[in-house]
């Protein structure tokens, strides 16, 4: 049964959802608590983001223990009592697995750095001699892609019995996350396991982190051109020596191998590609199931660009014909508010967006907060802590702004998130947003999204797996699915214009007459 086609799933950027134990860091039995109001809102699906035992140098995308919990997120029983509760809910439970790196932490990289140079231990990352007379160069140029050098150097034994400057490890990103090295056959044994672990307790599917990452090029060459350090870690990756190797998709197939002795569970991934056809790549039979695509996040509030977008998503799934996987929102992307212009613009926008992304064919992937409609928080310096803060040498300030805790209820600071003092400070405009505010209020995002879910699943406009086009007024778009009744119109354009012919379903606004305002979109059947 393939659930994933059309299901949306819900990311849980778990360190900011709930916390149970008022230590200001949201957790498992934090989540666990929460089910009812995730039922409440319909999903089908959570994602959680990385809970495994780490130091939380990357908020748990470090991963010291893949095969355990983190005591900061609870522990294993923990985790094997949210995956029964959710599935009495209804949920489905899909986690995050991260094979291209590992944290600095993990014993497999403590034993390399133990270990000498040419020692089976050093073979699980990328360790290399440095260039220049006494190597002292890195092996090659690349940059990571939090800012700064791709390469760190360690400590070696020289040939008199002394310590001094060695060899050095890849990490695409931060220092602290080692890049595994994907040709040794132990890499894939322990991810195989890693697999079979959580699968064995229950889990519906899994999240690959990096999924573009795994499969270096032979030799590891100085990439011809500078490559983009810190601003990358959301931008389209095409052409980037550092990723999508084609070594990368037998990865994929050893996992998916994996889960298909396990039916009716998913494999997803971001796969953050324009050219289509190496899009689809990744969706073969035998690959991804889904393939997070961010062209839609990544487009401006503006109607060709939104259709361009849609098109050309539809396009790299229609040939392997795998569902196509829309997200506005992620754990590393400013938020939609913000993004599309911020106040009651901003909101107005992401709210129609929301309509326009839930009306299509496909997997919708939401993220925690997005149904409030929070913005991104103005966080001072101090408090900042991405590693992209300081390995782009505080030139970048990361995605911290994205990530701040959810409100949950009433208007003490916590908002019913924590107890104590939340780990990113929360701005007292928070406040206003709270879920159970706006569970009261028929007009707020929340109800918005709430019943969008709802007709989603339970219309019968929303069968049909293509998209017809429809004239529309200049700034405008309007389609439907194949063979459906129900018409989505979205007006970014500056004016108000006609609404379509039919019956209002939902708006995302508070239409004027026969007519859609600006920046608000409308499902008519
Ligand atoms: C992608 C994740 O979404 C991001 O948050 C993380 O920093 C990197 N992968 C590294 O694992």
């Amino acid at each position: 049964m393939q659930w994933w086609r059309d299901a949306v799933v819900y990311q849980i950027y778990v360190r900011s959802f709930s916390d149970s134990d008022g230590d200001g860091v949201g957790d498992l039995e934090g989540v666990r608590s929460r089910l009812g109001y995730l039922e409440l809102l319909g999903v089908d699906a959570l994602r959680l983001t990385p809970f495994y035992t780490s130091p939380m140098v990357d908020h748990g995308y470090d991963v010291a223990d893949p095969r355990n919990v983190d005591h900061v997120f609870g522990g294993l029983d923990t985790f094997d009592g949210l995956v029964t509760d959710a599935h009495e809910h209804g949920l489905r439970v899909t986690i995050d697995l991260v094979p291209n790196h590992t944290s600095s932490e993990h014993e497999w990289f403590r034993a390399a750095l133990d270990s000498a140079p040419g020692s089976p231990e050093r073979a699980r990352y990328h360790f290399r001699p440095g260039r220049g007379p006494h190597g002292e160069e890195p092996p090659n140029n690349w940059t990571s892609v939090f800012g700064a050098p791709a390469w760190t150097r360690v400590q070696d034994i020289d040939d008199a019995g002394e310590w001094g400057p060695g060899e050095w490890y890849l990490h695409l990103r931060a220092p602290d996350q080692p890049d595994l090295n994907w040709t040794n056959p132990e890499v894939w044994a322990d991810t195989e396991k890693t697999l079979r672990f959580w699968l064995d307790r229950g889990v519906d599917g899994f999240h690959i982190d990096t999924a573009l990452g795994m499969s270096k090029p032979d030799g590891l060459p100085d990439s011809p051109e500078d490559l983009p350090g810190a601003d990358v870690s959301t931008a389209a990756l095409d052409d980037d020596p550092r990723f999508d190797h084609d070594g990368v998709h037998d990865v994929h197939r050893m996992i998916r191998a994996v889960l298909d002795h396990y039916p009716g569970r998913v494999v997803a991934g971001e796969v953050r590609l324009r050219d289509v056809e190496r899009f689809a790549h990744y969706l073969r039979p035998d690959e991804l199931h889904l393939g997070v695509d961010v062209r839609l996040m990544h487009a401006p509030f503006d109607a060709d660009a939104v259709r361009e977008a849609i098109e050309s998503s539809l396009a790299a799934v229609e040939k392997v014909g795998a569902p196509p996987t829309w997200t506005l929102s992620t754990h590393d992307v400013p938020r939609p508010v913000t993004r599309y212009g911020r106040g009651p613009v901003g909101c107005a926008r992401a709210r129609a967006m929301a309509l326009v992304e839930l009306a299509l064919p496909g997997a919708v992937c939401l993220y925690n907060g997005e149904e409030l409609g929070l913005p991104d928080v103005e966080l001072p310096d101090a408090v900042l802590q991405d590693p992209i803060w300081e390995h782009s040498g505080r030139t970048e300030r990361g995605r911290d702004a994205c990530r701040v805790p959810m409100p949950w209820e009433g208007g003490a600071p916590g908002f019913g998130f924590t107890s104590g003092e939340p780990w990113l400070p929360m701005p007292p405009e928070y406040g206003e947003l709270t879920a159970a505010d706006q569970l009261e209020d028929t007009a707020s995002t929340l109800s918005l999204i709430r019943r969008a879910v709802e007709l989603r699943k339970t219309h019968p406009g929303f069968r049909g797996s293509s998209v017809e086009w429809f004239g529309a007024p200049a700034g405008c778009l309007a389609f439907r699915r194949a063979g459906s009744t129900l018409v989505c119109a979205l007006n970014a354009s500056a004016e108000a214009v006609p609404l379509p012919p039919g019956d209002v379903l939902l708006a995302s606004g508070q239409l004027q007459g026969n007519l859609l305002p600006p920046d608000t979109a409308a499902w008519l059947t």
